[in-house]
């Protein structure tokens, strides 16, 4: 159904289904801990058993949940380049990624930062079933990173730093916890820089996603991030990938027209948690705001992408 269906049609689907203005009136509020306390579960049942919260990224234009490895794979190439000792995963949810990385590199000591302590107590305790000894989890936010934190080698944050309340802020305390010849890898959703002028419905559907993924103050610019980090020192690289998560959009996409349109999902919707149940928003709007209102009318100007920044300190 959608994407054979524009943009304009799908936003009445969520006004009729939710009201828009009612999302919308989230805009600015921290909600970040009870809409990942609400959308865990879901998370777990329907995009990854394993704890992935990111997207997967296939490329080759088809989903596979082999995709939700390819950021850690980056990080491993950034490990064996500069001889990582020392790696810092920011917002690391459900431990994923250094879960995963920590086995393959018994040399390198890990730390996970997320700000909610039940994510922190289960990543500790997935490592302790795992039997990883080179694995730490804490507390913090990377609004202020703690201070005791140490340096790094590599620095990676995969779609936490949308909530980010100040870039610069954080970009520089991101710079002066890396070792010389350190590197910030970041994958994460961008506002294009012209949204601001796009058509009134790309503007709703691209707010509409940010506010249903938490996102609440919108989400920044590839600008927002390359400014301080240039600021800072450190030589950045960006590379677009919303074509390679375009797949994962469209998989929950699927899933998520079923709550507006099957009479069972939309009974079911009263009796979810309202944030959990708000993700249905952003399924539907995610192919929209990467390939624009109605690609098959030509009308393809996106709202959001996905990138990933890298950024590398001198020797
Ligand atoms: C979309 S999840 C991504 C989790 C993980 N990086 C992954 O790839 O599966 C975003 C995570 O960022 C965390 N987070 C949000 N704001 C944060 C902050 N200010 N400091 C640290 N973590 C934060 C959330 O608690 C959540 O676990």
């Amino acid at each position: 159904m959608p994407l054979n269906m524009p943009l304009s049609g799908a936003l009445q689907l969520v006004d009729r289904a939710f009201g828009i203005d009612r999302i919308l009136a989230s805009e600015g509020r921290d909600i970040i801990a009870p809409y990942y306390r609400q959308s865990v579960p879901g998370y777990r049942r329907i995009h990854s058993e394993a704890g992935c919260m990111h997207f997967a990224l296939n490329p080759e234009g088809s989903f596979d949940k082999a995709g939700y490895y390819a950021q850690a794979r980056e990080i491993t190439r950034h490990i064996g380049e500069t001889g990582a000792t020392r790696v810092l995963e920011l917002g690391c949810g459900l431990g994923f990624n250094t879960l995963h990385l920590a086995p393959q590199h018994p040399q390198v000591a890990f730390t996970g930062l997320d700000l909610l302590d039940t994510h922190v107590a289960g990543c500790t305790r997935a490592a302790a079933q795992a039997g990883l000894t080179n694995t730490t989890f804490r507390q913090g936010s990377h609004d202020d990173l703690p201070a005791d934190i140490g340096t790094f080698d590599v620095i990676f944050a995969v779609e936490t730093l949308c909530y980010a309340q100040d870039p610069g802020r954080t970009a520089a305390q991101m710079a002066a916890l890396l070792k010389p010849g350190g590197r910030v890898v970041i994958y994460d959703g961008f506002r294009h820089p012209d949204l601001n002028s796009a058509p009134a419905d790309m503007m709703t559907a691209a707010r509409l996603f940010e506010v249903t993924t938490a996102v609440t103050n919108g989400f920044w610019t590839l600008q927002d991030w390359r400014i301080p980090f240039e600021a800072a020192g450190l030589a950045v690289t960006e590379r677009d990938l919303s074509q390679a998560v375009l797949p994962g959009t469209h998989r929950l996409q699927k899933i998520a027209t079923r709550v507006f349109t099957n009479w069972k999902y939309r009974l079911l919707r009263r009796f979810m948690p309202p944030l959990l149940v708000r993700n249905s928003v952003a399924g539907l709007m995610g192919p929209y705001v990467i390939q624009g209102a109605d690609p098959a009318a030509g009308e393809t100007r996106p709202g959001l992408s996905y990138a990933m920044i890298s950024a590398q300190k001198p020797d």
